[in-house]
Formats: C-alpha cells, structure tokens, sequence
C-alpha cells in the first residue's frame, strides 16, 4: 500500500484513497463542501485546497488520490490558510447573516469553517448582496423545503439524487451568480430517501419539512439507537428533548444503512404519540406493579401447563423473547410465537448492493431465534390472530402489545379476547390493551436497551435514550419478576448481563457478549440474508 505524509507525518492508505480520507486516518480534518465518501467527486468549492511538494499550485485533497510512495502534503500550511480564508470571504459575501433563525444553526458548515477558516471581518463593502427574491421556501417535495438563498451549490443534493437515490430529481439551473438548485419540471422530490438530501446539504438551504423549528439542535440530548420501521435495522442517532423524541438522524454503518435512512423510518417515531399505558391495570382499575405481578403469578401457577399461550411481536428485544420462552417452558406450554405484520416494501442502498425488506417490525428474527417458535401441535402466530372461534386458551399473553393493524382490529380483539384470561405488555392503550383483564405498561424502544436481529441475520444492540413515562417499565424486568415469582433463577439484572447469560445457552449466539456488539453488530443468523437488494 502506497505510503505518504501529511504534516510531517506519515500514513499507509490503500492505492486509490484521496488526501481527504488519508488525512481522516491521521485525525487530520481537511475541510471540504462538496466532497461526499459517497457522491462522485467534483472539486467544485475549493475549500478542501492543500499544497503538495513538486505541485506549482495548491490541489483539491477530494480529487487527488494516492498511487504510489513519497508524496508530502501539507495541510497546516500559510498558502492553504489563505485560500481557505479566500474560500469562506467569497461564500459569505452572498450567504445570509440569518444564522439565529437558521434551523442548521449548531450544525452548519458554513458556521463552524468560519470560526475554524475563516476571517473575522469581510472586505465587502456592497450593501446588496445577490438573492433569490421568493425563493426562501420552496418545497421540492413533501419532506424537504429549499431556501435558495442559504445555497452554496455545491451540488451533493443533485448528485445524491442521481447517484444513490437513482431518480434524479435535483437539478442545478442557470449558470454563474444566478445558478440555483431545483426540480425539474413535474417531477418533485418525492423519491423514498429523500429526507437524505437533508442531511448532507452542508448548510441550512435545505430544511426538513417536519424537523423545522421543532427545536435548536443544541439543547437535543443524542442516544444511539436502531429505527424500528422494518427488518433493515438502519442505525441511527435518537434525537430527543426531555424525553420527547424530536428526529432520527442517520449513524453510519456501512454494512447496514451506510449513511442513509429512508423518509419512512426517519419519521416512524410519530408511532410513540399514541395513548401510553402509564400503570398497570387489573379489571380496568390502576394497580401497584407487585399486584399487578402477584395477579399474573396468581393465573399461571395452578395451569400447570396445556392451555398458556404466549403471543409475540417483532417488536420485542431477543432477550425479551428469550425470558418469554423461559416463561412458557416454565407453564410446559408449545403455545407461543411471534405475530409478523407485512409492511410496505423497504430497501436501503449500501456500499454491497443494499437491504430491502417488507417487514413491519425489526425483530421478528431475533424472536425467533430467541424460542419464541411454536411447539409441536401449537397454532401459529397467523391462525392465533386471523383464525375464527375461541382460541382455548386459559391464559393468553400478549407481549409488546403492538400488533399493529391487528391490535386495533375489532376482529382480532374479538379472537384474542376468547382466552379465559387475557394479559397485554405493551406500550400503547388502544383497544386491545383496553379488553385485557391485566395490563403491564411497558417501555418502548427508546426507553429501554437490547438487541435486534436484522434481515441480513445481523445482530444489533439499542440503547436506552431516555427514561419510560408514569409507572411503564422495562419489559425485560416484568417478566423477570414473573419468572422470580414462579420461582425461576433470570432476576432481570441489567440487559448487558442478561444478554451474556442468554447467550451462553443459545448456541447461534456462540457465547458472544454483550460488549463484542460496539461498533455495528455482528452476523448471528447465516440463514439471514435474504435481505439483500
Ligand atoms: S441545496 Fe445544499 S446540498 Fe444542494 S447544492 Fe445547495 S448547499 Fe449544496
Ligand atoms: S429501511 Fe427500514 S430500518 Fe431503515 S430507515 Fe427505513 S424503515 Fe427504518
Ligand atoms: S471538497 Fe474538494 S473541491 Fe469541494
């Protein structure tokens, strides 16, 4: 591999790499507009500029890319100072000084080059500066809004529409001082990944639709987590305030999402806004968690086995699924499964081809893989939820209540309610949740901590970003302390330990931990990859 030096000091990249991403492996930031890892290279802003020894004038670090031994580059250097500064004086002459209602403002590029590259006054002595009249807010599609005159046309939102996108919607029209970013004719910005555009737009010229002025970034609290929308499991950054999830921003991880969400799973947070269960209930009356616990002790202790049914969602966690299986191996019961709900198809591109899938839920292979598969003669999750007629249970647990459409389906209320006794964990008091005789409130996705299983058989683990609301707890402690009172050894300890505990007896697990899943997960299920798009 082909050796060089930046600053003094030498790095080994491999043939092909450009002085940017050379310099990102000695931790030194050459700054740069238009240059995307991802996006074809352009060398259009010129703020990447360094001065290379042999080079008569300075080069653009995007476009110069490393082949063989010896070359020295320098990035702390007074020519490439004073281009930069050059740079920052020609983009703020025309840029607007309305940073305090920017909604980039705490994330701006062009902000944070000009306290770390630019100068501190500006030898521009026009009052007029060059705009866009009417064209602060034009909406290119239903999630992204442009104001024309925060534009710094450095193209990355064309050339994600054409490159990665594929649909090219994004155009840059005119030329010169009046050159500007549009659609085309008729043809919106309404393709699935469009919210991405956001994103990368270094600036504050495009907005997104929903995320505008429902916050300053800088007082949002970050976690990361996963998108729960389908079975990709896309990484992401949860963005909340006080507990009120406010976005999800995508979190690289090159085999999953790479760099992209898609507008679906951007916005599936909305699902949370829904009534939450705050207290467990018995008989529709609010209880104490130690009754409500008791009550569930109480109705499975003398079944003994036969008539419990355990009915999932590929909402749960695999530790979650695996306390379940626990639960009805303790009852002696095959009744159990996990509901799957088709969504609408999904796919994100990636740097091998992309993900698709067109599951609802981001679980349902880690339940699975958890136990959580039917026994012999036991009904499926389908004849469970879509059959006719009482279901015989004595018992029916439904765990993570969120069935989806079939959790408000009268219909499928109606079925489920034929248990003689009916308990519903979950976060959400919709009518299902409402005809159960014991309902356990439980924390959602971002109020608790686990893993999930992805299309591609890729395990993945969430944190827990913020606290769940009222009395709902953890799932994983519920049914712990079901368990402990059914007299079983998996006291809830912390999801860490639990998943190390639970991965010593699952053999696809092949006794990972809990810390081997930093840094993007680890393929867990070879049968997985079906995913791929
Ligand atoms: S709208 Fe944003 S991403 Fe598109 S050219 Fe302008 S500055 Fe670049
Ligand atoms: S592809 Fe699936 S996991 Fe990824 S952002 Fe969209 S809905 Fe979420
Ligand atoms: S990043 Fe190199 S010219 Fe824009």
């Amino acid at each position: 591999m082909p050796k060089l030096t930046i600053d003094g000091r030498e790095v080994e990249v491999e043939a092909g790499t450009n002085l940017i991403e050379a310099g990102k492996r000695l931790g030194i930031e050459i700054p740069h507009y238009c240059y995307h890892p991802r996006l074809s290279v352009v060398g259009q802003c010129r703020m990447c500029v360094v001065k290379i020894d042999g080079m008569p004038k300075l080069q653009t670090a995007c476009s110069t890319q490393i082949f063989k031994d010896g070359m020295t580059v320098h990035v702390d250097h007074p020519e490439v100072k004073a281009a930069q500064e050059g740079v920052m004086e020609f983009l703020l002459i025309n840029h607007p000084l309305d940073c305090p209602i920017c909604d980039q403002a705490g994330e701006c590029g062009l902000q944070d080059y000009s306290f770390k590259h630019g100068q501190a006054f500006s030898r521009f002595d026009y009052e007029e500066k060059r705009t866009y009249p009417q064209k602060e807010r034009i909406p290119l599609g239903s999630h992204v809004l442009l104001n024309m005159n925060r534009c710094i046309q450095c193209t990355r939102c064309v050339r994600f529409t054409e490159e990665i996108a594929g649909t090219g919607e994004l155009g840059l029209f005119e030329r010169g001082a009046r050159a500007e970013i549009g659609i085309f004719p008729g043809k919106p910005l309404e393709n699935p990944l469009s919210g991405n555009v956001v994103d990368i737009c270094p600036v504050g010229a495009l907005t997104s639709t929903e995320f505008r002025f429902a916050e300053r970034v800088w007082y949002l609290d970050k976690k990361p987590s996963l998108c729960t929308g389908c079975d990709i499991g896309c990484n992401l950054s949860l963005e909340h305030r006080r507990g009120a999830i406010r976005r999800y921003k995508p979190r690289l991880n090159e085999a999953v999402n790479d760099h992209w969400l898609c507008d679906y799973g951007r916005l599936s947070f909305r699902r949370y806004e829904q009534p939450r269960l705050l207290s467990p209930r018995i008989y529709g009356k609010a209880t104490t968690w130690p009754l409500a616990i008791a009550a569930v002790g109480n109705l499975l202790s003398p079944l003994g086995g036969g008539t419990f049914g355990i009915l999932g969602t590929g909402h749960l966690s695999t530790e979650e699924a695996f306390l379940l299986r626990r639960l009805s191996d303790w009852a002696g019961s095959p009744h159990r499964s996990v509901h799957r709900e088709n969504g609408e198809p999904r796919s994100i591109p990636n740097l091998t081809g992309g993900l698709r899938s067109s599951s609802s839920a981001p679980n349902v292979r880690g339940a699975e893989l958890a136990g959580l598969m039917p026994g012999p003669g036991s009904l499926s999750a389908r004849q469970l939820v879509e059959g006719s007629g009482p279901t015989g249970f004595d018992v029916l647990l439904v765990a993570e209540s969120d069935l989806g459409a079939a959790a408000t389906a009268p219909e499928v209320v109606a079925r489920l309610r034929t248990a003689r006794r009916l308990v519903v964990a979950g976060w959400a008091d919709g009518p299902l949740a409402q005809a159960a005789d014991i309902v356990l409130p439980t924390a959602t996705h971002a109020e608790r901590s686990g893993t999930f299983v992805n299309v591609a058989g890729r395990l993945q683990k969430f944190e827990r970003a913020f606290p769940a609301p009222g009395q709902a707890r953890p799932a994983l402690e519920v049914f712990g302390e079901i368990l402990r009172r059914l007299g079983e050894e998996w006291p809830f300890e912390s999801t860490p330990n639990l998943f190390d505990r639970m991965a010593e007896t699952l053999p696809r697990l092949g006794g990972l931990r809990w810390r081997d899943l930093a840094g993007g997960g680890v393929p867990v299920d070879k049968e997985g990859g079906g995913g791929a798009a």
